[in-house]
C-alpha cells in the first residue's frame, strides 16, 4: 500500500487541502510539504509576487517544484489548486505518489474562503465559479481516490486513511 509513497492532495483553493495535509502527516508521522510553501522559501517571494510577473512564470516555477517535491518520499504533499492544469505535473506526482482529491463543494468553498492572498480569485467576481467549472473534471480524472470535504476535518483525514489502507 502507501509504504514508501507520497500522499499527494489536490483540489480547489479553499478546499482545505493545507490543514488536511498537515493533519494527516502528523497522524501518519511522516514530513509535510506545501508545493506553495516551498515555492514561497525557495524564491524567497510571496506567491501573490511571483504572479506579479505574470502566470506562465508561476507555472514554470511550480513545474520545476513538483518535480523537486515529488522525488522525496513518503510524505504528505499539499499542491495549488492549479497544479493540474499541466498533465506532467500529475505524472510526476503519480511516479512516488497516490493522489488524492478533496472534493468541497463551491458553496461551501465561497463561504469560507480568504481570496486576499490568491492572485487568481481576487481580481474579478466570479472567478472561483469559473475555474470550478475549468477545473472540476480533470480533478476526478487525475486523483486516485476522492473524498468529500463537507464536515469535519478530522473526518476528512480518518477517511483518507481508511481509503489508502492506513
Ligand atoms: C492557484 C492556487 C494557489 C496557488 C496559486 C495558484 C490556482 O494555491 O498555487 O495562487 O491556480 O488555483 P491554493 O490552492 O493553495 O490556494
Amino acid at each position: 500500500m502507501i509504504e514508501n509513497k507520497n500522499l499527494v492532495l489536490i483540489g480547489m483553493p479553499g478546499c482545505g487541502k493545507s490543514t488536511i495535509g498537515h493533519l494527516l502527516s502528523e497522524k501518519l508521522d511522516l514530513p509535510f510539504c506545501d508545493i506553495d510553501q516551498y515555492i514561497e522559501n525557495k524564491e524567497k517571494k510571496k506567491i501573490k509576487d511571483i504572479f506579479k510577473d505574470g502566470e506562465a512564470i508561476f507555472r514554470k516555477i511550480e513545474k520545476q517544484a513538483v518535480k523537486e517535491v515529488s522525488l522525496k518520499t513518503p510524505m504528505v504533499i499539499s499542491t495549488g489548486g492549479g497544479v493540474i492544469k499541466d498533465e506532467d505535473n500529475i505524472n510526476q506526482l503519480k511516479k512516488n505518489g497516490i493522489i488524492i482529491f478533496i472534493n468541497r463543494p463551491l458553496e461551501l468553498i465561497i463561504s469560507d474562503i480568504n481570496t486576499e492572498d490568491r492572485p487568481l480569485l481576487k481580481e474579478q467576481s466570479g472567478a472561483l465559479e469559473k475555474l470550478y467549472e475549468q477545473r472540476y473534471h480533470l480533478y476526478k480524472m487525475y486523483c486516485d481516490y476522492e473524498i468529500k470535504n463537507i464536515s469535519s476535518l478530522e473526518g476528512v483525514v480518518e477517511g483518507i486513511l481508511e481509503l489508502v489502507g492506513k
